[in-house]
């Protein structure tokens, strides 16, 4: 594995001939500096774009006649040889070197010699490292996608293998009417989907390709920038050169698209915790999800989805942290600019394993249907099915809400529910009451008279799953 580290030899004087950018300095960059400076450490992973980035700037020059061809193939050859030494581990990263595009390509100059020097011509580091974000970010947005498309294909299987399961839904955290478990699952199939819409959009303004712009105002050799983009495969080409190096509104909206991601995952974590509690008793998370207690012996702990409702909270930190670097930034780069990276990279880390380990978990639970149909039974969870019942009898519904209302005070008086309350006390509330009232008091008649477009009906939850089976395959 590559050597990702940088190292810092003690005492070892940082040599200014060896910085790229040295000339015009006469003292050598104070050890502490060196080190607070570089962003090595974490940038090195930006190699792949960097190369691919230098290879298609390389091409265009020698296209254009900034350069020969044949420096260009040296270049070119130069850099992959680069990408191989990096994968298999061999290029030992300096922190004296700063950064992954000095790295290489102050390798690139100790492997073919001076004509690597000719790489960084109409280039600057700040429309190199914009571009390097950029095409990162692309690849870990479709990576994303790719998670919650898997995510949502979990979330249908377990839905589908329990459509007859029905529960308690919920507003409060109070028992409110009875819904299925499948229907409740694909809310948050239809929160993954606008996930991916969010990133999908985010992809098209990261899809915009930078270089050119120099260090800020163009350049004066006669550079074809549509050129690069095209080979990069980017969507377009970013119009202002002062823009293209101080934009980081892409980084910002992407993780702002992922802490939404990470609020759905830690909504979702947090039922599941609920749900596996003794309280509950709805579902049982498989050992391999769980984790135990040191000193409880008894204990089988929900771990993973308490992470992922805890790392919601260092996503947005990410967010805060990346407004807050950029809020007061005149135009146009400015070093500040460096530590988008970390919240970034760990955005994307955080959010790819989450999504990857909630999809594992998910589909490793127990559902528990008879203990979810015993709290859907609950006493009163059909009140408003009982006063829908007045309305198709001609009663105003404010008028039947009151009346269900003085039904539960009964009941409650009789310490029953309101299956279990007598003809006549019914009847002693409303003379629209008879006999057939207590049909309209079951679970499965509340749940399957809700066939209004979008409603928990067993016939509706078939209808959407066999649609969106057909959607994710
Ligand atoms: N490592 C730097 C960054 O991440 C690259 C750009 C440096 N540009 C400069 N003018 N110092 O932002």
């Amino acid at each position: 594995m590559a050597q990702r580290t940088a190292k810092k030899k003690k005492g070892a004087k940082t040599e200014k001939a060896r910085k790229p950018w040295g000339g015009r300095f006469t003292e050598a960059t104070n050890a502490l500096v060196e080190e607070y400076t570089a962003s090595i450490q974490y940038d090195w992973r930006l190699f792949p774009y960097d190369i691919a980035g230098s290879v298609a700037h390389a091409a265009m020059l020698g296209k254009t006649g900034i350069i020969t061809e044949r420096e260009a193939r040296k270049i070119i050859n130069g850099l992959k040889g680069i990408l191989q030494e990096i994968t298999d581990g061999k290029l030992e990263f300096s922190m004296e070197l700063e950064d992954i595009h000095m790295n290489i390509e102050n390798r690139l100059v100790r492997k073919i010699g001076p004509v690597g020097g000719k790489l960084h011509t109409a280039r600057s580091r700040n429309d190199q490292v914009a571009l390097d974000l950029r095409m990162y970010l692309r690849d870990e947005i479709m990576e994303i996608r790719r998670l919650l498309r898997g995510l949502q294909k979990t979330v249908i299987g377990l839905a589908d293998r329990n459509q007859d399961a029905v529960m308690p839904g919920y507003t409060h955290l109070q028992r409110a009417q009875p819904v299925l478990f499948g229907h409740h699952l694909l809310a948050y199939y239809e929160m993954f989907e606008r996930d991916r819409d969010r990133l999908a959009d985010c992809y098209r303004r990261v899809n915009i390709m930078p270089l050119g712009a120099g260090a800020l105002a163009g350049t004066v050799l006669p550079i074809n920038r549509k050129m690069v983009g095209d080979l990069l495969g980017f969507g377009g080409i970013a119009e202002n050169s002062m823009d293209a190096v101080s934009d980081r509104d892409f980084a910002v909206e992407f993780v702002s698209v992922c802490s939404q991601i990470m609020v759905h995952l830690s909504r979702l974590a947090e039922e599941l915790v609920l749900w596996s509690s003794a309280e509950f008793g709805f579902i049982t998370i498989a050992d391999a999800y769980t984790t135990g207690s040191s000193i409880m012996p008894q204990k089988k702990n929900p771990d993973v989805a308490e992470l992922s409702r805890g790392k919601a909270g260092r996503v947005f930190g990410n967010l805060t942290a990346l407004l807050t670097i950029m809020k007061g930034l005149p135009l146009s780069y400015n070093r500040d600019m460096q530590e988008d990276k970390e919240p970034v990279f760990d955005t994307a880390d955080t959010v790819s394993q989450a999504l990857a380990v909630m999809a594992a978990m998910l589909d490793s639970i127990t559902v528990h249907r008879d203990a979810m149909r015993h709290a859907a039974e609950d006493g009163f969870i059909t009140a408003t099915d009982l006063a829908d019942y007045l309305v198709r009898k001609g009663l105003p519904f404010r008028q039947a809400h009151e009346v269900v209302g003085r039904a539960v005070l009964k009941a409650l008086e009789l310490t029953c529910g309101l299956k279990d309350l007598p003809l006549a006390e019914y009847k002693k509330l409303s003379a629209l009451i008879t006999s057939d009232v207590y049909r309209s008091l079951s679970v499965d008649a509340s749940v399957g008279r809700r066939i209004s477009y979008g409603g928990t009906a067993p016939a509706n939850l078939k209808k959407r799953l066999a649609a969106l089976k057909k959607l994710v395959k």
